[in-house]
């Protein structure tokens, strides 16, 4: 019988127990990412234009960002492979009243979407395609005339890391290298025209907002290291490191 390379995906939620489940939930607040994951709400934010519009978020997992979206009151579309994840990601958004947000279990690589959303993101989940090709293609198709999708991908050597590791041996999920280079090639064969490619939000946030202000001893010292923080941002910003980094890609 073929194996289906898809069904760790399918899997996932059903294997993580009832503390995964609230963890998933409960991001950005239960993960120790809760600060990049904020940096890339603002982000995405003043990225788009306010609402009313219309987002498809592609692997939502049990649904955490869409559901923020939805409170800023946007029309939101969460998709993902895992009904398990769909079921908690419904429960939640009924227990939280949003009205706006609406989610449906179904596979991001034959998804159609009938050229209908303003924008359509991937936070943390192309890297988790079996083709990234045919996930692109189907981001493409749901996307209105001069709509965009919004990639937020761990970079270059995702796929070596300890953790990724782990991952695809307990669970059998994909953990792939999706660094923007890559992302962009592809949606070129996907038919996108046009990109940018930004920092991640929170490569900026880290530099300039410390903890480490907090020791300063004296004014001056306060001062100092206020002056190496704004040093270092200028500089990392010069650098444009963008893997990890945002992906825009029109339409
Ligand atoms: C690392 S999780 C990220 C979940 C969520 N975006 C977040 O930021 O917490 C990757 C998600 O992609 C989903 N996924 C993987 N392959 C998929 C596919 N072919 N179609 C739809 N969703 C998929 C998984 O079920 C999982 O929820």
């Amino acid at each position: 019988m073929a194996i289906d390379p898809k069904q760790g995906e399918r899997d996932y939620y059903s294997h993580v127990g009832a503390q995964g489940i609230e963890h998933s939930l409960g991001k950005p607040f239960t993960d120790d990412y809760c600060p990049q994951y904020l940096a890339v709400m603002t982000a995405l934010f003043s990225l788009m234009a306010p609402p009313p519009r219309r987002i498809v978020e592609f692997g939502c997992g049990t649904g955490w960002l869409s559901m923020f979206l939805a409170q800023r009151g946007y029309e939101v579309l969460g998709i993902d492979i895992s009904e398990d994840a769909i079921r908690h990601a419904r429960a939640a958004a009924q227990a939280r009243q949003l009205k706006t947000v609406e989610f449906v279990a179904c596979d991001y690589e034959s998804f159609a979407g009938q050229a209908r959303f303003d924008y359509a993101i991937f936070h943390d989940a192309l890297h988790h395609a079996e083709s990234e090709l045919d996930a692109l293609r189907c981001a493409y198709a749901a996307l209105a005339p001069g709509g965009c999708v919004i990639t937020l991908e761990p970079g270059e050597g995702h796929s070596e890391t300890e953790a990724s590791r782990h991952a695809v041996a307990k669970y059998q999920v994909h953990e792939k290298n999706m660094p923007p280079s890559h992302i962009i090639k592809v949606a070129r064969q996907a038919g996108f025209t046009k990109h940018l490619t930004l920092p991640h939000p929170h490569q900026i946030n880290r530099l300039l907002y410390r903890r480490a202000y907090h020791q300063a001893v004296s004014q001056s010292d306060a001062n100092g290291r206020q002056f190496l923080s704004v040093w270092r941002t200028v500089r990392e910003l010069l650098r444009w490191r963008t893997d990890p980094g945002l992906v825009i890609l029109w339409k």
